[in-house]
């Protein structure tokens, strides 16, 4: 087979640019390991940026999103007793919109078959070829049987255990990581959420997070050591957990409920630079992760397929070769302010084993100097709606 721009990875990052690309006039194709089930099993933040939104909307796949997706105009920070509520919506004039990262791979995927979007499931083995040429190439197993796909670009949006980034020599790369001492225990239960709004909470006790999916279930999250067992965590000692960080009024609004879902996932920071090498470019977590705090990971996924799909029009259309090269630069500078406001807000709202009271002291600071300012609100503001792509 034979195309113009060959995509592995069916996540968001995948089929959003397979879309962006095909509604461009753009042959593509998508390469996917697992099948379609498997990947709608994975459970993802909630919040979607302006300009994810945007995009959904400029592919006519928002139908779902404007009927079920929740706009919201603020968001909380709690300390203890203390709730410093961000006008997200007062400050920048726009509001995120909470709904499943999970439901926007739905509604890409079954748009797929009408828009003329190939998606290949089940592929195994895939690897990268002849990437520092002008004709590289993919080749997978699929049904036992040997598959080989040439194209012009292939693009990685194959998540961060994939094989794309690996290609990459490493010495033409250079990686940055931070891993966290502490996972996010998470669970979903068809419960109504305890606010209206989300509430990041730093408690003696650890971090806990409110999010919701809709009026009637509910997501939270506590941060626990990596070395606990989701077995150990029944759901009344989650519930329990959360009433005492969340804070009184959380607590005293908190609707239990038995959990649809229960899991620990660790925290991480990791950017690799470059996201492109000859002609293999990287989209999403391929390139980079973000620990959850802010739900930035799909939103930079989307961020990096605008800017990729901006390139490869031009390069189609235009023969420019510039818009490829500069591809990587201008996906890495949106990349680094995502992972610094991650990292923020990560370290803000933590409590880290390693941390004495001087640390702590840092956050009381810094806890009220937001609760004093519009300034540092609006920092904080602006970075949660998303900033400029
Ligand atoms: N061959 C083919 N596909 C592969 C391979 C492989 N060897 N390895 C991984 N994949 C597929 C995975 O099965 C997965 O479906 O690539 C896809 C990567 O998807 P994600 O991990 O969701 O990554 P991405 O699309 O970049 O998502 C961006 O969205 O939901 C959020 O938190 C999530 O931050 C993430 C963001
Ligand atoms: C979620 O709803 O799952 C969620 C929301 C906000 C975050 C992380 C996760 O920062």
């Amino acid at each position: 087979m034979k195309t113009q721009v060959a995509i592995i990875g069916a996540g968001p990052a995948g089929l959003l640019l397979g879309h962006l690309l095909r509604s461009e006039g753009i042959d593509c194709v998508v390469i996917e390991r697992q099948n379609s089930d498997h990947v709608l099993s994975r459970i993802r933040a909630g919040v979607l940026e302006q300009g994810t939104v945007g995009l959904m909307a400029r592919l006519g796949l928002d139908d779902r999103l404007k009927a079920e997706g929740l706009p919201h105009g603020g968001f909380n920070l709690a300390d203890g007793e203390r709730l410093i509520r961000i006008d997200v919506e007062g400050l920048t004039g726009q509001q995120v919109m909470v709904y499943g990262q999970t439901e926007i791979t739905r509604d890409l995927m079954d748009a797929a078959p009408a828009r003329g979007l190939q998606v290949v499931y089940n592929a195994l083995d895939v690897a990268v070829h002849g990437i520092e040429s002008d004709a590289p190439w993919l080749t997978y197993r699929r049904d036992g049987a040997e598959q080989r796909i040439d194209a012009r670009f292939i693009v990685g949006c194959d998540g961060f255990h994939g094989p794309s980034r690996k290609a990459i020599p490493t010495s033409a790369a250079r990686e940055f990581e931070r891993v966290y001492p502490f996972g996010w225990l998470g669970i979903l239960a068809d419960v109504p959420p305890c606010n209206q709004e989300l509430i990041y909470a730093n408690h003696e006790r650890g971090f806990a997070l409110a999010s919701m999916r809709s009026e009637t279930r509910s997501r939270y999250y506590i941060d626990v050591p990596l070395t606990e067992r989701v077995e150990d965590w029944s759901d009344d000692r989650v519930w329990d957990e959360l009433a005492a960080r969340l804070g009184p009024e959380a607590a005293a609004n908190i609707t239990r409920g038995p959990s649809i879902e229960k899991s620990i996932a660790p925290l991480r920071s990791y950017v690799f630079e470059p996201m492109r090498h000859g002609s293999l470019l990287l989209c999403g977590d391929a390139a980079h992760i973000v620990p959850p705090t802010g739900a930035k990971g799909l939103n930079l996924a989307a961020s990096d397929v605008h800017y990729a799909c901006t390139a490869l029009v031009r390069f189609f259309r235009a023969a420019d070769n510039d818009a490829i090269a500069g591809y990587s630069a201008k996906a890495l500078a949106r990349v680094w302010k995502s992972e610094r406001f991650s990292w923020s807000l990560t370290k803000l709202m933590h409590r880290f084993p390693e941390d004495g009271p001087f640390e702590r002291a840092m956050q009381v600071a810094e806890l009220d100097y937001i609760a004093s300012s519009k300034a540092a609100q609006t920092a904080i503001a602006e970075n949660y709606v998303g900033l400029p792509v």
